[in-house]
């Protein structure tokens, strides 16, 4: 799949159902802890700096944001789990819209679930993947921040949260670094597999 980076743009940021966009493209939606870096993931797959809001302090991200890719894919942006900071009232609202999303979106190809390589999954991680495979969800993990670990450590760790996640065979699990664009091909087969489906 070729993507041009300048035809990338963001459709809308949604909360609600009646609020997702009507493109008649396949989805796929990002999944993962806060500040694990699913927005910077966007960035680097699409080759543009900053196209999804990053930042350094956890609870960036707070609605679905879509973005066209292409008119090939959408990439759907959502907030992070796990953040302790973010009060219970605004984590309720943010599971429910993901949730929502998740179980009711028929457009969804699959949902890229970025896990930190440098440490085993939370018990978040694990119920998010369990969550997915409880309604058959197909799902890339993406074990982010590879740069942070030496390279001769990377095989054990990815080995680790794949028992500590008890992957689905059919599931698969690629290391990665949103420093570097040299992994998009891959993971752009991989997505390429479910959006035929
Ligand atoms: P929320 O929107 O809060 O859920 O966070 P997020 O998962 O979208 O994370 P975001 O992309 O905003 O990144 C969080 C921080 O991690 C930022 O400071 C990024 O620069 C940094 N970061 C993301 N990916 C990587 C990576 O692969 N390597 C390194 N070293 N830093 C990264
Ligand atoms: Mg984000």
């Amino acid at each position: 799949m070729n993507i041009n980076p300048n035809n990338v743009e963001i459709i809308i940021s949604a909360v609600k159902p009646d609020q997702y966009p009507d493109t008649g493209l396949k989805e796929v939606a990002l999944a993962g802890r806060s500040n694990v870096g699913k927005s910077s993931f966007i960035n680097t797959m699409i080759g543009r700096k900053s196209m999804a809001r990053i930042s350094s302090k956890p609870g960036k991200t707070q609605t679905l944001n879509f973005f066209n890719i292409d008119e090939q894919l959408v990439f759907v942006d959502v907030p992070g789990y796990g953040y302790a900071k973010v009060s219970k009232t605004e984590r309720e609202r943010w599971g429910k819209m993901i949730e929502t999303y998740i179980t009711t979106r028929d457009n969804l190809a699959c949902v890229i679930q970025l896990v930190d390589i440098r440490h085993n999954p939370t018990e978040d991680d694990r119920l998010m993947y369990d969550f997915l495979k409880h309604y058959e969800i197909p799902t890339i993990v993406i074990a982010t921040k590879e740069d942070k670990i030496p390279k001769g450590k990377i095989q054990k760790h990815l080995k680790i949260i794949k028992q500590d996640l008890d992957m689905d065979p059919s599931d698969t699990l690629i290391s990665y670094t949103a420093l570097s664009k040299d992994k998009n091909p891959m993971i752009f087969n991989a997505i390429e597999k479910y959006l035929q489906m």
